[in-house]
Formats: C-alpha cells, sequence, structure tokens
C-alpha cells in the first residue's frame, strides 16, 4: 500500500537511486532506506503527512541540506523523510526591529547576506555556512568560530515557526529581543533535532555588521603556551570574534598536505585570533594585546588586508574536510570544556590510551578531537575509547557535545552519561508534545 498516495502540494522520491543521497549526512553514522523522500511546499502537505503518519504508524525525519554532523537527519526504521529544501517563503529584514524572518529552506548563506545588505549581521557561522539550510542550523542550534564572542544560534532566535504533532504550523516567539509570557517553547524546539515538532521558518535577531577586523596568525614554539590564552584574554577584557587552533599534527599534516596557503603556515600549533570590535586595528588596541601576550606573541602576524583574511579562513574552513579525506575512517568529535580547563583537558587526553589529533574553537572551549584510527579500531573498543573522551569533558564540566548536537551518533553516550532526572524530563516531554512518536524517532532520546 502506498503510503503517501495523493499527497497535496509536494514533491515525492521514491525510486532507490533519489533515495540513496538521503542516507547519510556529514557524519560517520549511515541511516537505513527511507519509504520515500518528501518535499512539501505548504501546510497541507504537513498535515497531511502528519495525519498519515499517525494513522499508518511512520515516522517523519526532518532535512535541511544534509551538512549535519550527528546523523541527525538520516533516516531510521519505517520513516519518511521531510526535505525542507522547496519549503516556500521569503526573507525579509526589518531594519528597525533589528530582524530577519526566513523560511527553514532559506540557505544560510542568503540570510547572511540579506542582513548585510542592510548594514547587520547575523553571526552563526558553522563550518557549512555556505551550503548548509537555516532549518537545519535551528534544529541543531549550529554553532561556528563567532560562537567566542556572539554565541550559538539559539542566542539569536526571536521567534520559530514549527510543526506540531497536531499537523499545524504555531508560531513561538514575536519580533522583540523583550518577550516573556511564558516559558519559551520557541527555545526548547531549537536544538531539538526535530523529536518535538518541525521548525519550518523563523524570525532571527540581527546586530549592526562589525567592519573592523584584526586577523591574527598567533604560532607558538610550544603548543601547551596556547592553553591558557582563551581564558587570559577574556579575563582582561579582550573577546576575540574568533579564537581557532590547529594542534601540532593538524598543523604538520596541513602544512605537509594542505593547500598551497597552509603550506607556510608557522609554529609548532598554531592559532587564528579574530577581533571585530571597533578600533580593533588601532594602535593601542594591538599594544594592549601584545603587553597582555607577552612573550608567546614572539611570532604574531597580522592579516594586512582582506585577502589575507580570507586565506587564513580559507585554510580552517577546510580543515574537516581535508582531514576526512586523508583519514576516511576517521571519527571526528565535537567535545566542548570551560575556556579555564582547556589545559586540564588536555593533560587528560595525552593520559588516554588512544591516539587522537585535534583542531577546533579553542576560544569556547569547543574542540575537534579526531581519533584517526577509528576506521581500523574494533568497535567495542572504540566505542570505549570516546566513552573515556566523553567521561573527561563532563569531568571537567564540559560537555560531549558543543555544536554538533547527538544525533543518532551520540546517542547511547548522551543517554549513558547524562543525569536520569534529565532524560526522564525530555522524554515526558517528548510524550507530551509527540504522543505518537512520529518526529525524528530513534534520535536523542
Ligand atoms: C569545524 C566543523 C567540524 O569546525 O565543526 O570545522
Ligand atoms: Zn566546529
Amino acid at each position: 500500500m502506498d503510503v503517501l498516495a495523493g499527497l497535496p502540494e509536494a514533491t515525492i522520491l521514491r525510486d532507490f537511486e533519489s533515495l540513496e543521497p538521503f542516507l547519510r549526512d556529514e557524519s560517520h553514522v549511515r541511516g537505513v532506506p527511507p519509504l520515500a523522500v518528501v518535499k512539501p511546499h505548504g501546510p497541507k502537505a504537513l498535515r497531511e503527512l502528519v495525519r498519515r503518519a499517525k494513522a499508518e504508524g511512520f515516522g517523519l525525519v526532518p532535512r535541511g541540506a544534509g551538512t549535519g554532523k550527528a546523523g541527525g537527519c538520516v533516516p531510521t526504521e519505517r520513516t519518511v523523510i521531510v526535505d525542507f529544501s522547496e519549503w516556500p517563503g521569503d526573507l525579509r529584514v526589518s531594519p528597525q526591529d533589528l530582524c530577519l524572518s526566513a523560511p527553514a529552506s532559506a540557505p544560510l548563506r542568503e540570510v547572511k547576506a540579506a542582513a548585510e545588505a542592510e548594514g547587520l549581521f547575523y553571526p552563526p557561522d558553522p563550518n557549512s555556512w555556505e551550503s548548509c539550510a537555516l532549518g537545519g542550523t535551528l534544529a541543531t542550534n549550529a554553532g561556528g568560530p563567532n560562537a567566542c564572542k556572539y554565541g550559538m544560534t539559539r542566542h539569536w532566535v526571536l521567534s520559530v515557526d514549527a510543526l506540531l504533532e497536531d499537523g499545524e504550523l504555531h508560531t513561538f516567539g514575536i519580533h522583540s529581543v523583550k518577550a516573556n509570557a511564558g516559558p519559551s517553547l520557541g527555545q526548547l524546539l531549537i536544538g531539538s533535532e526535530g523529536i518535538f515538532g518541525f521548525i519550518v521558518g523563523a524570525t532571527l535577531r540581527l546586530t549592526p555588521l562589525p567592519r573592523e577586523f584584526a586577523t591574527l596568525l598567533l604560532p607558538v614554539k610550544r603548543w601547551e603556551d596556547l592553553l591558557d590564552l582563551p581564558g587570559r584574554l577574556c579575563g582582561a577584557g579582550f573577546l576575540p570574534s574568533a579564537f581557532e587552533f590547529f594542534d601540532p599534527a593538524v598543523l604538520a599534516e596541513l602544512r605537509a598536505h594542505g593547500p598551497e596557503a597552509a603550506r607556510r603556515l608557522p609554529g609548532e600549533a598554531l592559532a587564528i585570533l579574530e577581533f571585530d570590535d571597533r578600533g580593533c586595528t588601532s594602535e593601542a588596541f594591538l599594544e594592549g594585546l601584545l603587553d597582555l601576550l607577552g612573550p608567546v606573541a614572539d611570532g604574531l602576524e597580522i592579516a594586512s588586508d582582506a585577502r589575507q583574511r580570507q586565506g587564513i579562513w580559507a585554510v580552517r574552513r577546510m580543515t574537516s574536510a581535508f582531514l576526512k579525506e586523508r583519514h576516511p575512517g576517521k571519527v571526528s568529535e565535537d567535545i566542548v570544556v570551560p575556556r579555564s580547563r582547556l589545559r586540564e583537558f588536555f593533560e587528560g587526553l595525552d593520559r588516554l590510551d588512544f591516539p587522537s589529533i585535534s583542531y577546533g574553537h579553542l576560544g569556547d572551549g569547543n574542540l575537534h578531537v579526531n581519533l584517526l584510527a577509528a576506521g581500523e579500531t574494533e568497535p567495542a573498543r572504540l566505542e570505549r575509547q570516546l566513552m573515556d573522551l566523553f567521561r573527561l569533558s563532563i569531568s571537567l564540566g564540559g560537555a560531549l557535545s558543543g555544536e554538533h548536537g547527538i544525533g543518532l551518533a551520540k546517542r547511547d553516550a548522551f543517554l549513558a552519561l547524562s543525569d536520569p532526572g534529565q532524560i526522564a524530563a525530555l522524554r515526558a516531554i517528548k510524550q507530551a508534545l509527540d504522543s505518537c512518536g512520529i518526529f525524528n524517532p530513534g534520535k536523542v532520546i
């Protein structure tokens, strides 16, 4: 029986070849073939999908551009993928209200550009920002380098338009930063990875566009010297808009096998620091920064123009894909610890009995720890290694994911390592909002 026969307002894909690209995202997990992929064009399609999912007992898996890193959008048993790429809607900027409304299908790149065209800034910048869809960034509460200063996606959302279990669309929130009429259901949905309902659009908060950038390459002779810097800078009132790093192993690989621009990167380890405050390129600002950094700043290089700045970021932005290409079997994690605990984290990592290499967002303690040998490691052993890594992060006041989320990839670890009260509360909410279990079954909890 065709559970989707006559579904209104939608494109439907069913043949095996068309379904193949939907089995995975950018994580290492792979889904099972879905019943179909539906691209809804309007509320009638969603209403009918919810009705049939309940009646026929199949699940609905939301999908944006498929750039997630935790398997949140990959299909599980007996599910239909709801791909929001054809969901209609316009981008509308309101400079007076400092906000922007957009459908889930809007490419993040276009959201950021629409804000910029009005001299405004939407800061979230996950590594996939040029290819991901806004809806995916909302469902996963995406991060990125700018989170160091500006926070994550959830900090920039004023209101959320979402499909709930009743099959209808609801708007939670208003076009103002001040909205306090009861608990925020919009915030509950952001980062929920579609387990309570699906986000179809949102109104985002904007801020004036920074126009001055100091982009610095900070090579160090001893890599440990980087580890106290995020805490020291923040403690002294310097808040970088990004503070990224490559550990010695990642830097060596980039230098040996990376693109031309990476071949000349200096240091045993390297940080990329960026400030976007007004006046950050002034002599007074840079002198203050150098004073604070002391001898560790000996090899500091400052990007002298926009082209150099872009070159530095191009190397950072390609690091994930570059390492994946060189080590296809690797597993990349995204643990987080408070920036004041970075040194302890890396000392603990050294004591664990598996090799790893790291890069990522040092400024906010969100580290991409890569287990290069994961593909050749026996699965139970690999699982133990990952659990040790997660326990280390949690023991230092951190978490097993800083920005990528739980999805399928980290579900078992999340269930095993979380406060049982937290899991019970999440499951009670799930039961209340999705009593039939149709929304992204098998994910997160
Ligand atoms: C990055 C991705 C992996 O920061 O989050 O490169
Ligand atoms: Zn990252």
